[in-house]
């Protein structure tokens, strides 16, 4: 145990690419953030156009990410979802589909913040995602 939290915790979340250049005060910081929830294969996550309130990292299972029904991203082990809508104070950009069941662990706003502030490394990589994610809609591959 280190301060509370297991080892084998925090070498679980610094495996995790948004958490890698993290240092070991920020994992312990991280580690008590947001619920793990088990969701069935077809569960939507996100709808596109809807109000964001959560932020997601995909702890096991995949997900199917479409725009205006086409599929324009797959998501699976140590991805995140929902930072855009929380970000940008806008809709969901994209519908989020469980393919399988999936562990999620999942984020409110008031968590998100904290992550956010926990580590400048981990801000720096959801800016880095929603500009690339952004770019990469259909519309914008059509340009
Ligand atoms: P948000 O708009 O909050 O909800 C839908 C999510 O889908 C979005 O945040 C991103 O996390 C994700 N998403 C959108 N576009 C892409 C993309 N091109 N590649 C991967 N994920 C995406």
């Amino acid at each position: 145990m280190v301060r509370g939290i297991p080892k084998s915790v925090l070498e679980m979340l610094s495996a995790v690419p948004l958490f890698s250049a993290c240092t070991k005060s920020e994992l312990r910081a991280i580690a008590g953030l947001g619920t793990q929830i088990s969701v069935a294969g077809g569960t939507v996550l996100t709808t596109q156009g809807e109000p964001g309130r959560e932020f997601f990292l995909i702890s096991s299972g995949d997900a199917v990410c479409t725009v205006d029904g086409t599929e324009i991203a797959r998501l699976g082990i140590g991805d995140f979802f929902g930072e855009m809508a929380l970000v940008e104070g806008r809709p969901r950009n994209a519908t989020v589909t469980a393919e399988h069941q999936m562990e999620i662990l999942v984020l409110s706003v008031p968590e998100f913040r904290s992550l956010l502030d926990s580590s400048p490394a981990i801000a720096e990589k959801i800016r880095m995602a929603v500009t690339s994610r952004g770019h990469a809609s259909p519309a914008a591959q059509i340009d």
